[in-house]
């Protein structure tokens, strides 16, 4: 019996579903710089002496005439100095090592970890790539922003915190992760995230690592694999190619 297709096709109701409800990165400051009372050429920077003979030693690392292969390093040393990375700052940078202003802001605008403006005593960065948003990053970035009462990508109002939302940070087999300035924290939930946030309000360090109790990476419910005492150097070799005597165990 011929069937009109055209009449058996029922009416498919819509499903609207959200993936993800993670904030949104300002993608305009990953390459726009715009003149601003705290940030601007007028503003002198200067290393400390202590820094620029740590970035003169570096530099002295690298052939004559490739200076600029210590850019990143004379970065990151501005970014520990003052927290982050202001305009004079990269053309101080530009000049000591002499190489174009131009190739400090393509630096500067490439890598996402360079701060171009001020992110806080601490700077509290929530991943929220598929691994970590499988693992509840949303549910953590909420507890942040209501721990540190800052909204991502702003500063709270005693300039204590600056929360930010990162892509991944190469810790995804203890998802969801919280990073706090060099310190990973792993295997977080909301209760870890408020008791991190008040260690280091009442000026402590909390301990960073996995939050579940796990050493690194390793099953949640204990070795699968590898359980075993490997066996000693020569074992399983034939009689003719050693001792004889079969090797103690090493454990
Ligand atoms: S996805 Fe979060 S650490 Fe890799």
């Amino acid at each position: 019996m011929f069937v009109n297709r055209f009449k058996v096709v029922q009416k498919i109701p819509q499903i609207v579903r959200n993936f993800s409800c993670s904030k949104n990165l300002l993608s305009e400051e990953l390459f726009v710089h715009r003149d601003s009372n705290d940030n601007n050429p007028q503003i002198p920077f200067e290393f400390t002496e202590a820094n620029m003979t740590r970035l003169c030693a570096i530099i002295q690392n690298y052939p004559q005439g490739c200076q600029r292969s210590a850019l990143s390093a004379a970065m990151d040393i501005v970014q520990r100095q003052i927290g982050w990375i202001p305009i004079s700052a990269m053309h101080k940078v530009a000049e000591v090592l002499s190489i174009p202003r131009m190739r400090v802001y393509e630096w500067a605008t490439f890598y996402t970890m360079c701060k171009r403006r001020y992110r806080g005593k601490f700077n509290v960065k929530v991943c929220v790539t598929t691994p970590c948003m499988l693992r509840g990053s949303d549910v953590i970035l909420q507890a942040v922003e209501e721990a540190t009462c800052c909204c991502a990508g702003s500063l709270s109002a005693d300039r204590m915190f600056g929360v930010d939302v990162v892509q991944c940070q190469g810790a995804c087999a203890n998802a969801p992760v919280l990073v706090v300035d060099d310190d990973y924290y792993e295997d977080v939930n909301v209760c870890d995230v408020h008791n991190i946030i008040q260690t280091l309000k009442s000026g402590g360090i909390p301990p960073c690592g996995p939050q579940s109790g796990r050493f690194a990476a390793e099953p949640i419910t204990g070795l699968t694999t590898l359980c075993e005492c490997p066996p000693s150097p020569g074992f399983g070799i034939q009689a003719g190619l050693g001792d004889a005597s079969p090797p103690l165990p090493r454990c």
